[in-house]
């Protein structure tokens, strides 16, 4: 941890509590010119892109066996806020070898959150330091390291404050809950509920006892602020890089944030644009969204083998086709259970079990694409300029009209094949 700690802890992080790329759009700098958004003819955004802290060290860990460091994979799925990822994050949570864990780095940004006075001098690098390390450790199981971030601080190595503790199924079943999830749902509210404190060192063990990490997150910007990890010789990284239609990502935030976005709902509502709206927020998440994708496709070397874009449209579409295709890539089986959560949870009514935003349970052929309904075509004109760089590059089709845009029957999703990079 030389990034440091205290390096870190006198930054500070303005997360917002949810889980926007909020590390981005603080210290970025933009500055968008999005003239005839009516029109939706020239408009460009320029954003300066941060350096990475190439100066971070790793923790010391213990080295394994040549067989498990050959065999174990490191998984990251790499996403941005309300991409899909959830429902990406269940293709692993579902399999018995597999360890998922939902989101750890919430726990990095939350230490920052309160102290926000410094919030101005909030560091880039020395947070995606702290969010590297943290990784790090736990690809190794080592989940006591959140301890460090947690509040308030763990007693006994136990705690109830573990951030969706109920999306990880490791966490919810024996040995580290003591009680046995009986069907295949205990809600996730209920996990937290039922199976009491969690015992870190307990989850570090049950970690250890499955052959493979899946960790997700939406808290690091762009995939070369990965590269240190992919080069970790202790680490066999594979990067699920998830990418949807900014404009999906946009219709499905104004749904879950009703608060943030309550200036965009006024104009999606009236037509009318109020004073309020941030456009900077979409332009960041294309922007990274684009660097990553750019990222991708110029194949450093620190990638091969360890990188490979989905389309969470075409995940919606054909779940089975793209999950055997992700496995295969992973080299990996894809389970009987995976392929079960698969057919019960895409082919279903429109009734999800409970409310929960962030439930995952859907037709989802049906809603990859529903955002065209959701949105005033306005909105629609003025994210294809901010971001048609970014829709381009991953072959979203721009809508031309308010007809086209809401004529479902007819994709805007550009049939276009993203071989991983081998
Ligand atoms: C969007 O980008 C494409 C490809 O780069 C370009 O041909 C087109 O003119 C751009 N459209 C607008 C509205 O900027
Ligand atoms: C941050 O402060 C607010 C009130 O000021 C409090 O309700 C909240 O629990 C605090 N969060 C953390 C993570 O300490
Ligand atoms: C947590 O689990 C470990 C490993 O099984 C055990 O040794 C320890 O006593 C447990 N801690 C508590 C507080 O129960
Ligand atoms: C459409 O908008 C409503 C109202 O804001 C929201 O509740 C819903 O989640 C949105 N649906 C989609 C598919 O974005
Ligand atoms: C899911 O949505 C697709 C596309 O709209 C539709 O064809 C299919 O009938 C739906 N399935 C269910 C079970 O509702
Ligand atoms: C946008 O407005 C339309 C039409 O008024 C409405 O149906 C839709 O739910 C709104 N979308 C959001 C995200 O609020
Ligand atoms: C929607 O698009 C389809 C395919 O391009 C076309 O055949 C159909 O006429 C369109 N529907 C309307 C209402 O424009």
């Amino acid at each position: 941890m030389e990034c440091s700690w205290k390096t870190v802890l006198l930054l500070v992080c303005a997360s917002l509590g949810i889980q926007y790329t909020a590390i981005r759009s603080l210290t970025a700098t933009i500055s968008s010119h999005c003239h005839g958004t009516e029109t939706g003819t020239h408009c460009h955004s320029h954003q300066q892109g941060p350096s990475s802290c190439s100066e971070m060290s790793q923790p010391h860990r213990e080295p394994r066996s040549d067989d498990q460091v050959r065999d174990r994979k490191h998984i990251l799925i790499f996403a941005t806020t309300r991409s899909g990822s959830s429902f990406l994050g269940q293709l692993f949570n579902q399999h018995p070898g597999i360890f998922y864990l939902f989101e750890p780095l919430y726990h990095v940004q939350q230490v920052f959150v309160n102290s926000s006075r410094m919030r101005k001098l909030m560091d880039r690098r020395a947070l995606l330091g702290a969010h590297r390390d943290l990784l790090s450790n736990l690809y190794d199981c080592d989940l006591n390291f959140l301890e460090n971030y947690m509040k308030p601080m763990p007693r006994d190595h136990e705690t109830a404050m573990f951030f969706r503790r109920g999306a990880s199924n490791a966490l919810c079943t024996p040995p580290v809950c003591r009680l046995n999830r009986d069907s295949k749902v205990m809600m996730e509210h209920l996990c937290a509920k039922r199976c009491r404190f969690l015992n870190l060192t307990l989850a570090s063990l049950a970690c250890q006892a499955r052959s493979h990490v899946a960790i997700k997150t939406v808290r690091i910007p762009e995939i070369k602020d990965l590269r240190l990890l992919t080069e970790d010789p202790r680490l066999n990284l594979k990067i699920i890089h998830l990418v949807r239609d900014p404009r999906g990502i946009l219709a499905s935030r104004m749904g879950t944030f009703t608060d943030h976005f309550r200036s965009w709902k006024i104009w999606n509502a009236t037509g009318r644009k109020p004073g309020g709206v941030d456009l900077s927020q979409i332009s960041t998440t294309c922007k990274d969204l684009s660097n990553s994708a750019q990222t991708g496709s110029s194949k450093p070397a620190w990638l091969k083998g360890k990188y490979m874009l989905v389309r969470y449209e075409e995940l919606a579409k054909d779940p089975f086709k793209k999950t055997a295709e992700i496995y295969h890539f992973l080299g990996l089986d894809v389970d009987s259970q995976v392929k079960k959560w698969i057919l019960q949870n895409t082919r279903g009514t429109s009734s999800p079990a409970g409310n929960h935003k962030y439930t995952t349970t859907r037709n989802s052929s049906a809603t990859a694409e529903s955002w065209r309904l959701n949105l005033s075509f306005q909105i629609v004109q003025t994210v294809q300029c901010l971001c048609n760089e970014t829709l381009f590059q991953l072959g979203y089709r721009l809508a031309d009209s308010v007809t086209d845009l809401r004529n479902v029957s007819n994709s805007l999703v550009e049939s276009r094949t993203f071989l991983p990079f081998l």
